[in-house]
């Protein structure tokens, strides 16, 4: 019986080899875990296979005949079959566990020189920050749109600013939560250009499943290009900056024509911003409880945007947003 349901076990497990059902691997990162994934996945579908076969044979086998009203013959204990389904699982779980320790310290083995990407979390919405590369004057480049080179191990070191969410990039596997006042960090090295979803994967409040932003993946020539133009864009003033701030930070959530963006957490700014001045549109970043649009609720937007960004940020987005919605008389 037990022999029979290895076999079939076996069987399955090449099934279960066979249909992809992972996404893409666009890391090394993703190699390493996806054989710890399989490695488990294997045992599992052996261990289920035997068990259901010979549960199934046994409840066939043993089953009552029409009639019977006996209490059926008593059992005794077996020593010996306990003490071999007491150490297999043993064992398994043991090698699961090595295995699987040992292939974490592989996946964020990182050399000393290597790239950092600042990661910011915040209701509903990512930001990236890019510690080595500076945009000018000592401000360093900022995206709400995860660009990295091919092949460079990065280290990705990830906070929120305020509750609990997750950073993750399917194709990348590497996972890790983003909890306010401590940073954790992972490892990636990206191995396939492309353009891949970057996903919150805590539920983090209304806006959690529209917490989404873009992992694109450039050679190291296109990366560097990359780099070029957004120096040039900041070098350009402040409402072309304001578009970029608004889309990397406020896009998720609310509709705006002139940026191209259609959240519906919040409401949609071509309509409640419409021919309002500066300071009602200022108003609605930095305290946006002083007014709550019909049919919205008070305390879903966050309230630390005065401190999340600059003086001249703020004035940028402002201004932007004025020339969007053709507010502030101009
Ligand atoms: Cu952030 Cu879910």
């Amino acid at each position: 019986m037990t022999l029979v349901g290895l076999a079939v076990g076996a069987a399955l497990a090449v099934v279960a080899l066979v249909i992809p059902w992972l996404p893409d691997q666009g890391a090394e990162q993703a190699r390493i875990i996806d054989n710890v994934y399989w490695f488990v996945t294997i045992i599992c579908v052996a261990v289920f296979a035997v068990v259901a076969g010979v549960s199934v044979y046994a409840v066939w086998k043993f089953r009552v005949p029409p009639g019977d009203m006996d209490d059926g013959s008593p059992i005794h204990g077996h020593t010996g079959l306990e003490i071999v389904w007491t150490v297999i699982p043993v064992v398994l779980v043991t090698a699961i566990a090595v295995y699987s320790s040992v292939a974490l310290a592989q996946a964020e083995d990182i050399p000393d020189e290597h790239m950092v990407v600042d990661v910011s979390a915040r209701q509903f919405a990512w930001t990236f920050t890019y510690p080595g590369i500076e945009l000018g004057e000592g401000q360093p480049l900022t995206s709400g749109e995860l660009v990295v080179p091919l092949d460079e191990p990065i280290e990705f070191r990830i906070t929120s600013q305020d509750v609990i969410h997750s950073f993750w990039v399917p194709e990348w596997r590497m996972k890790q939560d983003a909890v306010r006042g401590i940073t954790t960090r992972t490892v990636v090295q990206p191995t396939k250009v492309g353009v891949f979803p970057v996903v919150c994967t805590e539920l983090c409040g209304l806006g959690h499943a529209t917490m989404r932003s873009q992992a694109r993946v450039l050679s190291a020539a296109d990366f560097e290009a990359w780099v070029q133009e957004r120096r040039r864009l900041a070098a350009e003033g402040a409402s072309v900056q304001g578009e970029q701030l608004f889309v990397s930070n406020c896009g998720s959530c609310h509709t705006l024509a002139e940026a191209g963006t259609d959240g519906q957490t919040g409401p949609d700014l071509d309509s409640v911003l419409e021919g309002r001045d500066e300071d009602f549109v200022r108003e609605s970043i930095v305290d946006p409880n002083a007014e709550i649009s019909e049919g919205f609720q008070p305390d879903v937007m966050p309230q630390n945007y005065e401190e999340m960004f600059t003086d001249q940020q703020l004035t940028g987005l402002v201004e932007y947003l004025l020339e969007a919605t053709g507010g502030g008389g101009g």
